[in-house]
């Protein structure tokens, strides 16, 4: 059997309080408040992992008490680009981490039938091909709305793409590896599988209605 992720390529984020919110916002006692409020935290989580290795520069800076030579990012700009809905339950979290990344929206809404992914949205800054676009989604589970998401991201010129959920399903992570050879995925859990409605098992239900209170 074929493994279900390249090290390389996925991280998953194991820090004792990402798994501790993780089962909060797993408890279907969690209202809505409290759930949208730890999606927003998760994100930052993630969003700091996920912008690890962007470059820095040296700068001179004049302390209080001396001259010292010191490091600041060097220019590289981001995008975050929520799968909508449930994505832009991440945003806020990223943008207090990258206050002046744009942020781009991609409608994406999976028929309940075929779990096919139909996009009904897409808006992008123009110089998206310049920009580490970072993809967000709380719910990885076919993979096929995050698919379409990055061809399309890419069909833009998009070419530092990184996607970040709270919850994969193992089913989702093979299919966004084998989709796009070059994206980065970063993840709270990978859990066990998907059920007959291609809901994620044991997940935490879907995500927009309890972001949202649309349940
Ligand atoms: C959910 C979720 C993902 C998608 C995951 O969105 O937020 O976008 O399903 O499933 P997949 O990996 O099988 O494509 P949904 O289509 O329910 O829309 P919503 O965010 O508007 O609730
Ligand atoms: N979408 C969700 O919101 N939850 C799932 O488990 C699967 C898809």
């Amino acid at each position: 059997m074929a493994a279900i992720y390249d090290p390389e390529r996925v991280t998953l984020i194991d820090h004792p309080l990402v798994q501790h919110k993780l089962s909060i916002l797993r408890d279907r006692a969690t209202g809505t408040k409290q759930f949208r409020d730890l999606v927003g935290e998760l994100a930052l989580f993630e969003g700091y992992e996920a912008t690890r290795d962007l470059p820095l520069e040296n700068v001179e800076i004049e302390t209080p008490v001396r001259r010292a030579s010191c490091r600041q990012l060097s220019g590289k700009k981001l995008a975050i680009v929520p799968i909508l809905r449930a994505g832009l339950g991440m945003v806020d979290g990223l943008l207090e981490l990258v206050p002046s990344a744009r942020v781009g929206h991609i409608g994406m809404s999976r028929d309940e039938v075929t779990h096919r992914p139909h996009e009904y949205y897409c808006k992008l800054p123009g110089d998206i091909a310049e920009r580490v676009c970072l993809v967000v989604d709380p719910m990885l589970a076919t993979g096929g709305s995050a698919v379409a998401a990055l061809e399309y991201l890419r069909r833009q010129g998009a070419r530092d793409v990184r996607f970040l959920c709270i919850v994969a399903a193992p089913e989702g992570l093979r299919a966004l590896q084998a989709a796009d050879s070059a994206v980065r995925i970063f993840a709270c859990a990978i859990d066990e599988g998907l059920n007959e409605n291609a809901y994620i098992v044991p997940g935490l239900g879907d995500a927009g209605d309890r972001i949202f209170g649309t349940l």
